[in-house]
């Protein structure tokens, strides 16, 4: 278990020290290799982050280079209210010069998940491997939209699947464990009282069948986490 475990008093305050990372590994991508690739994520947690990356002291870093992705996505149209890809264009893709060639939305007929997941199988294996993965963390120990008892975090033969998650009633699109694992950096923001128990399980070497404990098991991850998630973990 590589961890790397940073706590911050709240969620403005993982906002700002992510905007960082993201800020030094764009800048050191780009520098090696003239490009800088992530995948978003979803949920409410990283929208702090996407505004802050949208201000004006962010304007510098390197947008024209910058290629996004997404880690998961729901299975509904890009204007509604759930879609991942409308909360990241309202809180930063439209307030900076990403050429929108380089923005990679997952769904665009949420009618097709088995496609979707296909076809951004396809978009994936045209391109080197992502410089950073953003995840968060659902209280079920889900990241992306491997959530537990549907067998998608259990998918090493593809770099995308399509998931239907019984408990939401709602299909998804996800990043599977292996596109996530070959990522150089793999950043988790985790938020809330509601994630102090899983999180204080995710976090210690026995295993209590989590999805995220299979990531953690797998590759170095680093996480963010505010006063309120941490609040069950040893000091
Ligand atoms: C999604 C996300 C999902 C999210 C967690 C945490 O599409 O919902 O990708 O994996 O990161 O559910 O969500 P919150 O940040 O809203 O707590």
């Amino acid at each position: 278990m590589d961890i790397d475990l940073h706590r911050h008093p709240d969620i403005d305050a993982i906002a700002a020290a992510v905007a960082q990372r993201w800020a030094a590994i764009a800048r050191e991508a780009v520098a090696r290799q003239g490009a800088f690739r992530v995948a978003l994520a979803g949920g409410n947690t990283p929208r702090a982050l996407y505004r802050r990356l949208a201000q004006a002291d962010y304007a510098q870093l390197p947008w024209s280079q910058t290629h996004v992705f997404f880690g998961d996505e729901r299975c509904v149209t890009q204007d509604h209210p759930d879609s991942n890809y409308r909360m990241a264009r309202e809180a930063l893709l439209q307030h900076v010069p990403i050429p929108p060639d380089q923005v990679h939305a997952m769904v665009g007929q949420p009618d097709d998940p088995q496609g979707e997941a296909r076809r951004y199988a396809e978009r994936l294996a045209a391109e080197p491997a992502l410089d950073l993965v953003l995840l968060g963390m659902g209280a079920d120990g889900h990241f992306a939209s491997l959530f537990p008892q549907t067998g998608a975090i259990d998918i090493i033969d593809r770099p995308v699947t399509a998931v239907f998650v019984s408990k939401l009633d709602a299909w998804r699109v996800s990043l599977t464990l292996p596109a996530i694992t070959a990522a150089d950096h793999v950043i988790l923001m985790v938020a809330g009282t509601d994630k102090a128990d899983t999180l204080a399980q995710a976090l210690v070497p026995t295993s209590h069948g989590l999805p995220v404990e299979r990531l953690i098991a797998a590759r170095p991850t680093e996480w963010h986490v505010d006063a309120r998630a941490a609040g069950r973990l040893e000091s």
